[in-house]
């Protein structure tokens, strides 16, 4: 018996890095899982037993499609999981309003979107679970504190974390329960890009950064995708039936000091 038996889930950008890993943990624990990307992830679909779809989350139409194929080919939905994101590191000085734009359109529109799209049907499978549905937004501790470079980023990771609040508050009585996750670095292809943007500015190689960033942790590594993916499914189970509008800290300890 898995914590999500019976549950239909659906992870954004799923087809690499923390949605993969989200995926594939919420199959693991007993879901059915569909994913989505710009491209639709088939093998990962296939692999974990799910379904999988081409979906943009910046467009208010893809998401009414999306609805309607989870209603047609899944039966409903009991967890969303707002993981889809992009990653900017400029100074504010260089940053164009196109890509203050496209940064908000995918990270906090996205979320907005999908959470609208999706409350009907959460709402409808709500009674079915002691803990209600749920949906986990993927914040950042970069949505808890600035970072030099990265205040765009920051903008979006901070609008997702209090648009969580809100929304937790709003939905707690129709018993849709909303939290944020807020990683650390991770090893996936956005958290080397950080790696590598962090290192240009400061002019170091990657060893070098690597050490540096990894000491910003005082668990003294990266986190891995599995960490983040646990914190997730934990959020999306009755294991956290009482737990609503909450942040869970996935970071090795960065911003408890
Ligand atoms: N990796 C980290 O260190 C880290 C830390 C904190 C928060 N996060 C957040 O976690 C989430 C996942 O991060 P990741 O490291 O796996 O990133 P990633 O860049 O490795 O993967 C992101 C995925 O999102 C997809 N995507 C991008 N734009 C999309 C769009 N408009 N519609 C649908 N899919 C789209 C990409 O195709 C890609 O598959 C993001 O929201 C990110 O901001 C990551």
């Amino acid at each position: 018996m898995g914590d999500l038996d019976g549950r239909i889930a659906l992870v954004t950008g799923a087809a690499t890095g923390l949605g993969a890993a989200t995926a594939r943990a919420l199959a693991a624990a007993g879901a059915k899982v569909a994913v989505t990307d710009l491209a639709a992830p088939d093998a990962l679909a296939a692999e974990i037993g799910g379904i999988a779809r081409a979906q943009d989350v910046s467009s208010e139409e893809g998401w009414t499609a999306t609805m309607g194929w989870l209603r047609t080919e899944a039966g409903g939905l009991d967890i969303l999981v707002n993981n889809a994101g992009l990653w900017l590191f400029k100074p504010i000085i260089e940053t164009t309003l196109d890509d203050w734009r496209r940064l908000h359109a995918v990270n906090v529109e996205g979320v907005f979107l999908g959470t609208r799209a999706a409350i009907p049907l959460l709402a409808e499978r709500a009674h079915l679970w002691r803990g209600g549905t749920a949906i986990v937004n993927l914040s950042s501790v970069a949505g808890l504190q600035g970072a030099a470079g990265a205040s765009c980023y920051n903008s979006t990771k901070g609008a997702v974390r209090l648009f969580t609040k809100g929304a937790a508050m709003e939905l707690a009585s129709k018993r849709i329960r909303v939290n944020s996750v807020h990683p650390g670095v991770i090893d996936t292809d956005m958290g080397r890009k950080l790696l590598d943007d962090f290192g240009a500015a400061q002019g170091v190689g990657n060893n070098e950064i690597l050490a540096a960033v990894s000491a910003m942790h005082p668990l003294g590594h990266l986190g891995e995708p599995q960490n983040v993916a646990d914190a997730v499914v934990f959020l999306a189970s009755d294991r956290a039936a009482f737990t609503t509008g909450s942040e869970l800290v996935v970071d090795g300890g960065m911003v408890a000091g």
